[in-house]
């Protein structure tokens, strides 16, 4: 395999206990065929040695930003410009804080800050710190710059306890930085996206509204994004930070949705609706805030436009791709709105059970399309988007 010949690579190794496998990692992106040298921060001394890497790679391995003698050899600028991509495997809930606050504490953190080139973590670590907000925050700080994240995986951890936040295996690592380098499966195609939820106002102080959080239209636009595609994304309101190298219009109502995908539509080649869309919005809307002297309250409401069901309908379709929350019979009920509503790849979601849905960080979807099926078990929504990424580009290559 030479899928990574001429390339150079600095594998960056923070520390936790993954770093075992990155000396498999080293080995792989070898095979492939690239040039590799490594850094390691204390903490990841503290678990491998260096002259691990260094007798697997041939080349010193670099640790010390103030070491002269480490300087004189390749001093931390030329390594930061030397590389054609910064992987850093594992990447620690430390490293990733420490880079998202713009640190420049060790050598692997200043060349982070130093380097031009793209910068993909893997992360790897408990999966309470995975979960925990803040690292979830420094990670989109870090994303919304331009890093790539890679994984992490689902499964059994290290420390004994199960879920996301195991390192991505070596390999699969591997082949991540190989389609890196190669041109993406999407290359030249515009994919229009809905995310997020809708607001429907009441009067000037409240709205009809749902629970969607945006998080897997935003995760699964990223994906498109990394496969080369050019995405074009009309987003609900949401506490979400706006994706780098993304088109993103601002929407609040099914209404405003609607003409803007409708605005777009004969651009794109792909259209995906994951927006949680409101059915209904208020009749009318009242011009000053509705005074609380009534015993009861109606709220007439009229039907919004079905914006997937629209661009499926219309003349010269986009592949077309939908969403389907359903509480039974989930098989069923989302082939059933598939064929009706004409879609290309129907993605259904079990809503109502403990795990997963709108404002999880996980999810599991059930795929369907015309003469096939995929099942994709709970996982982390970034890698599960990224499932569902190639799984669109597969079908949508395959249609055209
Ligand atoms: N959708 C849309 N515009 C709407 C409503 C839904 O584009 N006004 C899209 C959503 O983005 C999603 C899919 O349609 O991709 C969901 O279809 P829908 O029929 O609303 O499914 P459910 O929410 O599962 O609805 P139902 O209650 O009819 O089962």
């Amino acid at each position: 395999m030479s899928g990574l010949s001429n390339k150079k690579i600095l594998l960056g190794v923070t520390g936790g206990i993954a770093c075992y496998k990155s000396a498999v990692l080293l080995r792989a992106l070898q095979t492939a065929g690239a040039e590799v040298r490594v850094v390691m921060t204390p903490a990841a001394r503290a678990f491998v040695t260096p002259l691990t890497f260094q007798a697997l790679s041939g080349h010193a391995v670099y640790t010390e930003l103030l070491d002269p003698a480490q300087e004189a050899a390749m001093d931390h600028i030329s390594l930061a410009r030397w590389a054609d991509l910064v992987l850093i495997a594992p990447a620690t809930a430390d490293f990733i804080a420490r880079a998202a606050t713009g640190q420049a504490d060790d050598l692997l953190s200043t060349l982070c800050l130093a380097t031009e080139v793209q910068i993909a973590l893997a992360p790897a670590m408990n999966r309470q710190m995975w979960l925990n907000p803040v690292t979830q925050e420094n990670l989109q700080r870090l994303m919304i710059r331009g890093y790539l994240c890679w994984g992490p995986d689902d499964g059994a951890q290290a420390c004994g306890e199960t879920g996301p936040g195991r390192m991505l295996e070596p390999e699969v690592l591997c082949q991540m930085a190989e389609s890196h380098f190669s041109p993406g499966i999407l290359e030249g195609v515009r994919v229009l996206m809905t995310a997020g939820a809708t607001r429907e106002a009441i009067d000037p102080v409240r709205f009809v509204g749902n629970r969607s959080s945006g998080k897997m239209g935003y995760a699964l636009a990223q994906s498109m994004r990394d496969l080369g595609a050019e995405v074009t994304l009309v987003s609900g309101p949401t506490s979400l930070a706006i994706p780098s190298n993304i088109t993103t219009i601002h929407v609040e109502t099914a209404l405003e949705m609607y003409s803007s995908v409708m605005e777009h539509v004969e651009d794109c080649d792909i259209f995906i609706a994951v927006a949680a869309v409101a059915d209904y919005r208020p009749i009318q809307i009242a011009t000053d805030k509705i005074k609380k002297n009534k015993e009861k309250q109606t709220l007439e409401l009229v039907r919004n436009p079905d914006i997937l069901a629209e661009v499926a309908a219309t003349e010269s379709p986009p592949f077309t791709v939908g969403f389907a929350a359903e509480t039974e019979k989930v098989e069923q009920h989302a082939d059933e709105k598939r064929r009706r509503k004409q879609l290309d790849i129907i993605a259904a979601n079990k809503v109502g059970t403990d795990e997963g849905g709108f404002e999880s960080d996980r999810n599991a979807l059930l795929l369907l399309w015309q003469d096939g099926r995929e099942e994709l078990p709970m996982m982390t929504k970034s890698v599960l988007a990224h499932r569902l990424a190639e799984r669109i580009a597969a079908q949508y290559r395959a249609r055209i």
